[in-house]
């Protein structure tokens, strides 16, 4: 059943395969999901169901622009929409068109607290922002101050796609990590070819904040005296953002299925969606934007000194494995 009370539109959205993921992500939320198609996207996509500008902005529904335009309040603290709101999200590189931020009742930005990537893939930002405007109600409090000491590592697990594992480590990297471990049993990451730019190149030399994959190895198993959380769709456990996914020593997992076996004593949270949950992004974007909203924003504006002594978090990033494969920002942003 699709429900009335909002759409996901894509406004001039490109790439037919960001098309595709939407409708996934709209599906995800028995929302209905419409284009204002301003770049030729349906000489590519069979059957794109198209809104016109009159349509999109000339009823009395209200709009939500997803984008991280300037004065855009965070989507966590934005309350739930109602009343058959259009949820907007915009092109790959351009963002949403001018007509709708002003158009719009309200703009939410996913905040980005990483160093070097500033945005989601655009249908990884429309599930967290679906997330957090249909609901996600009785949200645990976020942390602050000192969020940082209190980031979980993280370990992907078995992701069976080369772009869903990309686009999962931009969000990562978007949302503030600087190391993910990667239990590449499917084969889709180390020793693939990745897409190269050349002119890019030059511009990856420049970078300081690569982000740090780490292979998991054969036999992975968590830090001793370290907590375990498994988030996915399947798992038994309480709602994701009730669930504490922070903490010294705590590793979040997020399994791509059913093929990654829990280590004994391991957690679990439930990724719940009124629709079945799509594709890997999708998942691991509401897992690690839940994660960095319990985290919390940093307080001042002037980062404090490392504390004396390793934090979980410090000791993890002074270990550098040699076989670790470093992901510049530009190379995350192409997925
Ligand atoms: C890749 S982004 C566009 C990039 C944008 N022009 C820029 O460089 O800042 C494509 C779309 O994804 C959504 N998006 C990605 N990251 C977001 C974030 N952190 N907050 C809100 N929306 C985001 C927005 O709808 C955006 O228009």
């Amino acid at each position: 059943m699709v429900s009335p009370r909002a759409r996901l539109v894509g406004d001039g959205v490109e790439n037919p395969a960001n098309a595709l993921a939407l409708a996934e992500a709209a599906r995800m939320f028995a929302v209905p999901c419409v284009f204002r198609d301003s770049r030729g996207l349906a000489g590519h996509v069979p059957d794109l169901s198209t809104v016109d500008t009159e349509a999109l902005l000339g009823g009395a529904d209200p709009v939500v622009a997803v984008d991280n335009a300037p004065g855009a309040e965070s989507v966590y603290r934005a309350g739930t929409v109602h009343g058959g709101a259009s949820i907007v999200v915009g092109n790959e590189r351009r963002g949403i068109r001018p007509d709708v931020l002003r158009a719009a009742a309200k703009t939410v930005h996913i905040p980005m607290p990483g160093r070097g990537v500033n945005t989601l893939n655009v249908a990884t930002a429309a599930a967290v922002a679906l997330y957090y405007l249909l609901d996600a109600d009785g949200r645990r409090r976020p942390r602050a101050p000192r969020p940082e000491s209190h980031r979980p590592a993280l370990l992907l697990a078995a992701p069976r796609d080369h772009v869903e594992a990309g686009s999962t480590l931009r969000s990562a990297a978007a949302f503030g990590w600087q190391s993910v471990t990667l239990d590449d049993r499917e084969k889709v990451w180390f020793g693939t070819p990745r897409p190269v730019r050349n002119e890019a190149r030059a511009a990856a030399r420049s970078h300081r904040n690569p982000l740090r994959v780490v292979p998991a190895g054969d036999a992975w198993s968590p830090p001793p005296g370290g907590r375990v959380v498994v988030c996915g769709p399947d798992v038994d456990g309480p709602p994701l953002h009730r669930t504490e996914l922070t903490g010294p020593g705590t590793t979040l997992v997020i399994p791509d299925g059913d093929g990654w076996e829990p280590v004994p004593g391991a957690e679990f949270a439930r990724v719940t969606t009124p629709g079945n949950v799509g594709r890997y992004r999708l998942l691991t974007g509401i897992v690690l934007a839940e994660a960095a909203r319990q985290l919390g924003a940093r307080t001042g504006g002037v980062p404090r000194p490392p504390r004396r002594g390793l934090s979980f978090g410090s000791g993890v990033d002074l270990t550098v494995p040699p076989d670790a494969d470093l992901v510049q920002p530009w190379e995350l942003t192409l997925y």
